[in-house]
């Protein structure tokens, strides 16, 4: 597809189907004004992450990386009445920020936020497991460590998501440690003797694996 069309195809998916609500557009602000990193999932990625928890009927996520809470709210929103998404967030000021969007967005009591590194936190979810669906969106050198987690904690059937898949491009001419660790992370998955996977070309580039034994 060439550049002009693809950039049209998006802007009708934006528009059609990945609108943001009031609620959307406050935390994006709020991120700015707060002073947090501008980083969260763009619409369209945000939409295809709450609709691919809704589609696998995910009760039980995790997330690691909540930021400001926008994505959280996206998978919280597609979640069952009793469902719980426990988001992991390094940043103490983040985690405060965020607790309070999940909060505006009347979702606080979906929504547990732990603040620590996702390689520290994630060992203490591991006795409630299996888990439905993971979301990761954190540090791109321990990516390969939540795959790991991912492939003993999800149910068969479960799903593994991660943002940043072309790290802006990164993984085509690795320099960086984060450029090689999203290499490595991809390959990983595509090989990966317990994941059916792919990447969906949006945004950064959404990989996706489904969990098979
Ligand atoms: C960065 C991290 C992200 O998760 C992202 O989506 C974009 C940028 C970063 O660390 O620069
Ligand atoms: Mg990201």
């Amino acid at each position: 597809m060439n550049q002009s069309l693809s950039q049209r195809c998006h802007a009708y998916v934006s528009e059609h189907f990945a609108r943001e609500d009031e609620t959307l557009r406050y935390v994006r602000q709020q991120t700015a004004a707060r002073g947090l990193p501008q980083i969260s999932l763009e619409p369209n990625e945000a939409k295809l992450l709450h609709l691919l928890v809704r589609l696998c009927g995910a009760a039980r996520v995790v997330e690691v990386g909540t930021l400001a809470g926008y994505s959280g709210i996206c998978i919280a929103r597609a979640l069952p009445d009793d469902g719980q998404l426990i988001t992991i967030e390094v940043s103490s000021l983040h985690a405060e920020v965020a607790r309070a969007h999940f909060e505006y967005a009347g979702l606080a009591d979906k929504v547990t936020v732990l603040q620590g590194a996702g390689v520290d936190v994630l060992p203490k979810l591991a006795a409630d497991a299996p888990y439905d669906f993971m979301f990761i969106d954190a540090d791109k050198g321990n990516y390969h460590n939540y795959l790991a987690w991912a492939a003993d904690h999800l149910r068969i059937g479960g799903v593994v998501m991660a943002d940043n898949a072309f790290w802006g491009g990164g993984i085509f001419d690795p320099k960086s440690d984060d450029d090689h660790a999203m290499v490595a992370f991809n390959l990983s998955l595509a090989e990966h003797p317990r994941f059916d996977s792919t990447i969906i070309e949006v945004g950064d580039g959404i990989a996706v694996g489904v969990k098979t034994c």
